[in-house]
């Protein structure tokens, strides 16, 4: 019965997410797309940044702390993302991540959610490497805090699990990151889960 509504690597990647992350996820295929998405109660959204300006946005960001995701490595250090705008409007990304030494990354794009709205709200598509297949997966990207400065950001999603606290520099100091920390508790995300990723003194090139 499953088989029929599934082919083999999607079933896979619902089993792989289900007990990656520990909490109910609905992944919705559109097309040969596939949706990752957490619960999410439509009354209660997070807020979320407004007027955000990409080309002030874009650049490197370091991952200060995240909540384990199915994505990335949960052992990774000095992760990091980088964010170049194109002439199109569409910004490429580039995750990375190290383990012992050894660069992973994964590449894909992100854009408006809605192009008229003045909301924060992106989309992220990444080709996942899966089962020897490559899958285009889709997530949400939402700007929850953003700094005067941009030089911190808060990034999560409408069904509060995913949380990603970025900074432009690898090191925040602790009494920064309590406030961080604190903005996203406001935001109704329960942050016991959330993790400090090791950033080097000197990061990698
Ligand atoms: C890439 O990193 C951003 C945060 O910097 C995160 O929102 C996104 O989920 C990550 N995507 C993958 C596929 O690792
Ligand atoms: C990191 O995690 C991966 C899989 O999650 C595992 O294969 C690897 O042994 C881990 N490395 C360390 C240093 O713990
Ligand atoms: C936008 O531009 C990028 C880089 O030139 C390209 O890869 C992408 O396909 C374009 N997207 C759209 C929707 O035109």
């Amino acid at each position: 019965m499953a088989k029929k509504v599934m082919d083999g690597a999607k079933g896979l990647f619902l089993l792989v997410s289900l007990l990656s992350s520990m909490f109910a996820c609905v992944l919705c295929s559109r097309g040969s797309i596939l949706r990752l998405e957490t619960f999410r109660q439509p009354d209660k959204e997070p807020t979320v940044v407004k007027g955000l300006d990409l080309e002030r946005y874009v650049g490197r960001w370091y991952e200060i702390a995240s909540t384990p995701s199915f994505f990335q490595p949960e052992n990774g250090t000095d992760t990091r993302a980088t964010y170049a705008l194109n002439k199109n409007g569409t910004v490429d990304v580039l995750n990375e991540s190290w383990i012992n030494g050894k660069r992973n990354f994964i590449k894909g794009f992100a854009y408006k959610d809605d192009p008229r709205s003045d909301e924060a709200k992106f989309e992220m598509k990444f080709y996942v490497p899966l089962a020897f297949s490559i899958f285009p997966a889709v997530g949400y990207y939402w700007v929850l805090y953003l700094d005067a400065d941009y030089q911190y950001s808060i990034v999560g999603e409408p069904g509060r699990h995913y949380l990603f606290i970025l900074s432009r520099k690898s090191h925040v100091d602790d009494e920064t990151y309590k406030q961080l920390v604190q903005k996203a508790v406001d935001e109704g995300y329960d942050v016991s889960n959330l993790l400090k990723i090791p950033q080097s003194d000197t990061p990698p090139q």
